[in-house]
């Protein structure tokens, strides 16, 4: 495949339909999801002691965070597949997402989420027709709710089928073709069950297969607040598989997985990016946050005020350098978040 075959004029995900999943253009559900901007950082990375910051605003997408790809590309597919109804547990993005993408199909959409998430992402799914059940909790929980149930639904939780992750791939594939089909020395995502880790990891490889890079990548680092970080933990102790972190806390609730389902693939791919995971306090949070969102113009949610303050461990650590070319998803808006405030 050239690179011109890439419709140059489609402004959203499904410019790289050939690399996704679904095979009926009718049956692609789209809001308009993707293509957001790389934006070059113009005062917080140098703020926090990076030369070259650029950072990919996921929360352009049409329900304002990076949660829509995967959502998008698997309502679509199982649309296409005969589904009739979805269900998925969330810490609050997702269940928006997918209730949007639901409603815009004509499915029913089964949310479970935990009962301390902000009362905006339940007011959101409600007004796109799902039905919402609040769980005493985590995620882990909801989902665990949800299972119990046995309704007669598709399962779009994190990683349990495998469009979400086709759908996060197309990080991958804008970053490098905004960066001219190159890639840059970092990625720094906010991590919680690793669709994005994953996905923007095998983009890469898909991109060497049909010739638009070669086997240049960049490190994958995984931030979490210290209060939920498994995989941190998973990649210091070296071990295969996550062990789950009890009673998990955090207010980047996005984050508070603690148990991630694919936890391989994403020590995999860390570890084969020769990247690694960090820690946040967690009172660091949402001063980060306050502060980030001034230097930049944008409303920064928690999540990526975690992935901010591991970037900048990371600085001085000395694990990344001043000069080094670093991304940094923004994986959502904070205007949801209004409860923390
Ligand atoms: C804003 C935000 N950032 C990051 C994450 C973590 O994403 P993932 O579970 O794909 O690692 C979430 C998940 O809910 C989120 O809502």
């Amino acid at each position: 495949m050239a690179k011109k075959e890439f419709p140059s004029n489609m402004n959203s995900m499904w410019r790289y339909s050939q690399l996704l999943p679904v095979k009926s253009p009718s049956c692609v559900i789209s809001l308009g999801e993707g293509w957001t901007p790389l934006l070059l950082s113009r005062r917080l990375g140098k703020h926090i002691g990076l030369r070259m910051l650029r950072i990919k605003d996921e929360a352009q997408n049409p329900t304002t965070s990076f949660k829509d790809r995967g959502l998008c590309a698997a309502v679509s597919r199982h649309f296409e597949l005969g589904a009739k109804a979805i269900a998925l547990p969330s810490a609050g993005n997702a269940a928006v997402s997918a209730s949007a993408y639901a409603a815009a199909a004509g499915l029913q959409a089964h949310i479970f989420m935990p009962n301390d998430t902000p009362e905006p992402f339940f007011h959101q799914c409600e007004l796109f027709g799902a039905e919402t059940t609040r769980v005493e909790g985590t995620i882990s929980d909801a989902g665990k709710t949800m299972r119990e149930l046995k309704g007669d639904w598709t399962d779009l939780s994190t990683t349990k089928e495998p469009y979400r992750v086709d759908g996060k791939k197309t990080l991958g594939f804008e970053i490098s073709e905004q960066m001219g089909w190159s890639v840059p020395d970092a990625i720094i995502c906010p991590t919680g069950g690793g669709t994005a880790i994953i996905g923007i990891w095998r983009a890469f490889d898909e991109l060497e297969a049909i010739g638009l890079i070669g086997s240049e990548r960049p490190r994958m680092y995984a931030a979490q607040s210290g209060g939920c970080a498994p995989i941190v933990r998973a990649i210091e102790k070296g071990t295969d598989d996550i062990e789950a972190w009890e009673n998990g806390e955090t207010e980047a609730l996005g984050l508070r997985v603690p148990s991630p389902f694919a936890g391989r693939l994403i020590l995999h791919s860390i570890r084969n990016s020769g990247g690694g995971a960090v820690a946040v306090a967690e009172q660091e949070i949402e001063p980060t946050r306050r502060t980030a969102s001034k230097l930049e113009g944008l409303d920064i949610c928690p999540e990526t005020a975690v992935g901010i303050c591991g970037l900048r461990n990371l600085i001085e650590s000395g694990t990344i350098d001043y000069d080094e070319d670093v991304v940094l998803i923004n994986t959502g808006s904070g205007a949801r978040y209004s409860n923390f405030r």
